[in-house]
């Protein structure tokens, strides 16, 4: 009787043996056999229906089975392991061969560009940089600047206000205040940074870049200031274009210039971009209006300086062909990615 239990079981895993392939019909099957209720664990149970002259006998027979189940599950198992083992380090494999995946470069904004060479160009010069609060008293934007309240040049420049005093700068020349009120002269100061007016449209942008340049010193002239804008449009223009200064306003110089340079598209003969007439406006300058120095506590009659200030997306534009401002404020990257140097 028992024996046959015994080869009932034996068969049973024989047969199922093969079919075995993971471990958790692995652990189903050993669960079954020798589990708390698994089948040999209930032979054992049963010992107790077992007559007890032949107790001895059947205890070793059941005893010699789990034996027997036990080293054949040890196989079985050792089985799965190896397969599922291969089968993961297949799952894992890495083909080396295989071609990577791509990632992007990204490149410099326009405006970053153009910033970045006007450093490096008037660095070259022996220009430090200086960067002013983009909050401002109206008294360093304007006041300062030889602009008082009632000025009418305060309407060339539509002005964000915080408060009675205090406002958005609406150009960096606010910088040269600030320098030369901390530092007599030599100065010789670069201030880029952001302004902000209100005025929106294809050539405006209520927050742009700009970037000022003031030298003050014994002697300075407008000529200093001609030869060193002659430099600054070669380096970003190329070498064969041409600085001409007009006559102009701004209430912190005087003389006040606006600087042309010859149209690098067409060479001086006239085309779209310079409207056809051989120049392109580039930025406003002028000599230091003695006001302004005075105001400052530096001595007009001593120190002489020039200033100038020009949009850097302006700049951009023309160097790169940008005909719409907003392209450089949505970064859209089929855009930027043409820009890569
Ligand atoms: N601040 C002027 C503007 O925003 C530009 C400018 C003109 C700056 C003449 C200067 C200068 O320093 O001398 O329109």
């Amino acid at each position: 009787m028992i024996q046959d239990k015994i080869d009932a079981i034996k068969l049973k895993i024989e047969t199922i043996a093969d079919k075995i392939d993971n471990s958790k019909s692995f652990t189903e099957l050993k669960m079954a056999l020798l589990g708390k209720n698994g089948e040999i664990s209930a032979l054992m149970k049963n010992m107790r229906d077992v007559p007890p002259e032949q107790r001895p006998e059947v205890g070793k027979i059941i005893n010699s089975l789990r034996d027997w189940a036990n080293a054949r599950l040890d196989e079985i198992e050792a089985g799965v392991k190896k397969k599922e083992l291969s089968e993961l380090y297949k799952a894992e494999k890495i083909d080396v061969t295989l071609p990577g995946v791509r990632h992007e470069r990204g490149s410099f904004h326009p405006n970053t560009l153009i910033r970045q060479q006007l450093i490096d160009i008037f660095s070259g010069m022996g220009f430090e940089i200086f960067e002013g609060p983009e909050i401002e008293n109206d008294y360093y934007n304007f006041t300062a600047l030889n602009t008082p309240k009632d000025h009418p040049a305060r309407d060339m420049q539509d002005t964000f206000y915080l408060t009675d005093e205090l406002l958005l700068r609406t150009q960096t020349s606010a910088g040269q205040i600030r320098v030369m009120e901390n530092k007599k002269p030599p100065i010789k100061i670069l201030s880029p940074g952001k302004v902000y007016r209100s005025d929106d449209d294809a050539t405006h942008s209520p927050m742009f870049s700009q970037m000022e340049g003031l030298v003050v010193d014994k002697g300075i002239t407008l000529c200093d200031l001609k030869g060193m804008l002659d430099v600054f449009a070669k380096k970003i223009f190329g070498e064969n274009v041409k600085t001409r200064l007009r006559p102009s306003y701004f209430p912190f110089t005087e003389p006040s210039v606006e600087v042309d340079v010859s149209c690098f598209e067409c060479g001086g003969k006239g085309c779209r971009l310079c409207k056809g007439t051989g120049w392109i406006e580039v930025l406003g300058a002028g000599m230091v209006n003695r006001h302004v120095l005075e105001g400052c506590g530096i001595d007009p009659d001593v120190y002489t300086g020039f200033a100038f200030g020009m949009g850097i997306e302006r700049i951009a534009m023309l160097k790169y062909g940008i005909n719409n401002m907003k392209l450089l404020f949505e970064s859209d990257v089929r855009f930027l990615k043409q820009f890569k140097d």
